[in-house]
């Protein structure tokens, strides 16, 4: 198996729903992408699936995938996309494939109880803790606020802000590289990461706003360039 890092980004849980909309989002913003799973078999299907949606693109890159072990060994930039309870379990096995590659933390500590969405009470954010899990990555937070129903509706621009937090110059750098490909998104520098309990706090308040509004709404700063 060639274990090269030869895609421009990875992601951990990148079979669920925001890791299938940002796979395809990015792919078809020019970056190629490897999609992790628990199961290699997972990713491999979900990285058929995602190919086939995106084959009228003449843009989308290559989307290739396998297991999670792979992924963080496949590229550069991994974004973790998996759910906020499986991460202590989850990165403290990778810590060695992500020694010296940026991080992005996308979890959220939301609870739902009778269909109303509420932030967990914790004395760190979760971005805080993975770079807790991971000392020898680049950690940054980032795409809480954007909902994986627009990431993938890949055929309208991402008009949205994505707020990005980082203790790393070199994690939020290649975070915004990133950000800036995605058509019409723009990202913004949300100061440190122990900022990330913010950006990762707005979430749930999104979440409570599409409850109400029935939409997928996200997040546009005013006042910046
Ligand atoms: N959905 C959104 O719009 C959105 C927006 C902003 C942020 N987020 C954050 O993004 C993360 C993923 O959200 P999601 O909605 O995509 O979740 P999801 O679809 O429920 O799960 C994502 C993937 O995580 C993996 N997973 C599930 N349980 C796991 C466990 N115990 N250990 C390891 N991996 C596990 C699964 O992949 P395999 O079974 O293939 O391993 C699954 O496909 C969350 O932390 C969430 O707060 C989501």
């Amino acid at each position: 198996m060639n274990l090269s890092e030869n895609f421009d980004v990875a992601v951990l849980g990148g079979t669920g729903k925001l890791g299938t909309g940002l796979g395809a989002r990015l792919a078809v913003s020019g970056m190629s992408v490897f999609l992790g799973s628990r199961r290699e078999e997972t990713g491999v299907t979900s990285a058929l699936r995602l190919k086939a949606k995106l084959s009228g693109f003449d843009t989308a890159a290559d989307v290739a995938g396998g297991s999670n072990h792979e992924a963080a060994l496949r590229a550069r930039v991994v974004i973790v996309a998996v759910p906020a309870f499986a991460l202590g379990d989850m990165l403290p096995a990778l810590a060695v494939s992500l020694a010296d590659k940026v991080v992005v933390s996308t979890a959220v500590p939301v609870r739902f109880a009778g269909g109303v969405a509420t932030l967990e009470q914790r004395s760190h954010s979760m971005a805080e803790d993975v770079a807790r899990m991971l000392p020898h990555s680049h950690v940054a937070g980032a795409f809480h606020t954007v909902s994986n129903v627009n990431l993938g509706h890949v055929e309208l621009p991402l008009s949205e802000d994505i707020l990005i937090t980082s203790d790393s110059g070199r994690a939020f750098s290649e975070t915004a590289a990133i950000v800036d490909l995605i058509d019409n998104a723009r990202p913004v520098n949300a100061g440190a990461l122990a900022n990330s309990g913010l950006t990762e706090s707005l979430a749930v308040l999104l979440i409570s706003i599409n409850a109400t509004y029935h939409s997928h709404s996200g997040i546009v700063i005013s006042g910046i360039p």
